[in-house]
């Protein structure tokens, strides 16, 4: 038995000895931030002058009206291009210990470099894309109130990375449970049971419910035959080449997620429902029962929280 499964069996027994709610903590309402910066960052988070072809900007694929997703099983990229894996949302990401699926990029400021020179979803180069700003004369006043050396390819991604931090969704149901203003219905309060006792809260648990560990899917039971696994399905392996990183992953965020379906990394996965008897099963190796199921996605409805968003 490898020591990551040991842990795992650890941490389930701690949960069970804990009451947990001290395990969640709600969304602050408001964050710090430089309001200039995320301005800026807004407004090229929005441009599609950060892609090739100038088809493409990051809420092609994050719509931020849209709780950060495209709501596509993969994305399309520019020139029509399909990608191998799912978007997950840009909400409250500032609050997962590493970005990505497979946790490639360490913060929000490394991360916003990936697709823009990914060749399948915007396709430039940083030059390319400090060129083509460079010859704006709004965003040169823009960069150079802020920055000392105006527009560079490390303040385009800090003032992204700053407008992301203010992408946070306060006040679900459950954030206003845990401040004790509200109490859960009862077949929500039934759900949260489940979702505890189950062992779910073993690996979602934490601020954003996910984003604070990296684990394995398919822990009883493969989650895809040998035949039908595919490079992206290997996770944390191409990251770290390392055998027993095999089909691991940041465990995702649960916050907002009745509203950012298909479901998991390759998102195969087309409801709720079915996601959660999934991670039952390969997870936790358990048969769970249609009513439970219910219950439990009602408790995950609980998780949408207030997007304040006026594109
Ligand atoms: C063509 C679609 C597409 C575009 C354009 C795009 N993204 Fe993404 N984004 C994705 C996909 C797919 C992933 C998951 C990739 C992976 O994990 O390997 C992702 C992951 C992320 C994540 C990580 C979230 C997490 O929980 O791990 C963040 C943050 C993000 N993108 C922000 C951005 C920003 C900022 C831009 C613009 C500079 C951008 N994206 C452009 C599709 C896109
Ligand atoms: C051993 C750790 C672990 C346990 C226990 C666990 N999960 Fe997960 N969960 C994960 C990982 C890892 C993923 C990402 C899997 C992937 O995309 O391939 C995930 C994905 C999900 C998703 C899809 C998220 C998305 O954005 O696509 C949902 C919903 C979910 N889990 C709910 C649950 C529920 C409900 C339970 C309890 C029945 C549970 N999980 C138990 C680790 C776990």
């Amino acid at each position: 038995m490898s020591s990551k499964f040991l842990k795992l069996v650890l941490i389930l027994f701690l949960v069970n000895s804990l009451s947990g709610e001290d395990l969640f903590l709600p969304l602050p309402q408001n964050i710090k931030h430089n309001t200039k910066k995320a301005k800026l960052g807004k407004k090229l988070f929005l441009d599609v002058r950060l892609s090739g072809d100038e088809t493409i900007s990051c809420a092609t694929c994050h719509s931020l009206q849209n709780y950060g997703v495209d709501g596509l099983k993969t994305s399309f990229g520019i020139r029509g291009q399909k990608g191998s894996i799912n978007a997950p949302t840009v909400y409250n990401s500032e609050y997962n210990f590493v970005q990505f699926w497979d946790g490639r990029a360490k913060n929000l400021h490394e991360q916003a470099k990936g697709p823009i020179v990914n060749p399948i979803e915007m396709d430039s180069s940083f030059e390319k894309v400090v060129l083509k700003l460079s010859k704006d004369n709004s965003y040169k006043k823009e960069f150079n109130e802020i920055y000392s050396d105006g527009i560079t390819i490390e303040n385009i991604v800090n003032a992204i990375a700053e407008f992301e931090k203010t992408l946070i969704t306060p006040n679900s149901k459950f954030d206003k449970f845990l401040r004790k203003e509200i109490t859960l219905s009862k077949e929500e309060a039934e759900g949260f049971k489940l979702f505890k006792s189950k062992g779910c809260i073993a690996c979602h648990n934490g601020i954003n419910i996910g984003g604070n560990l990296f684990q394995k899917i398919g822990i009883f039971g493969k989650f895809k035959k040998d035949e039908n696994v595919q490079t992206h399905d290997l996770g944390r392996f191409n990251v770290t080449k390392k055998e027993y990183d095999k089909f691991y992953f940041k465990v995702p965020s649960l916050r907002n997620i009745a509203k950012t379906a298909p479901y998991f990394h390759d998102g195969s996965i087309k409801t709720l429902n079915e996601a959660v008897k999934k991670m039952a099963y390969h997870q936790l190796g358990r048969f769970l029962k249609k009513d439970e199921i219910d219950k439990i996605v009602k408790f995950l409805h609980t998780l949408t929280g207030e997007i304040n968003e006026t594109e």
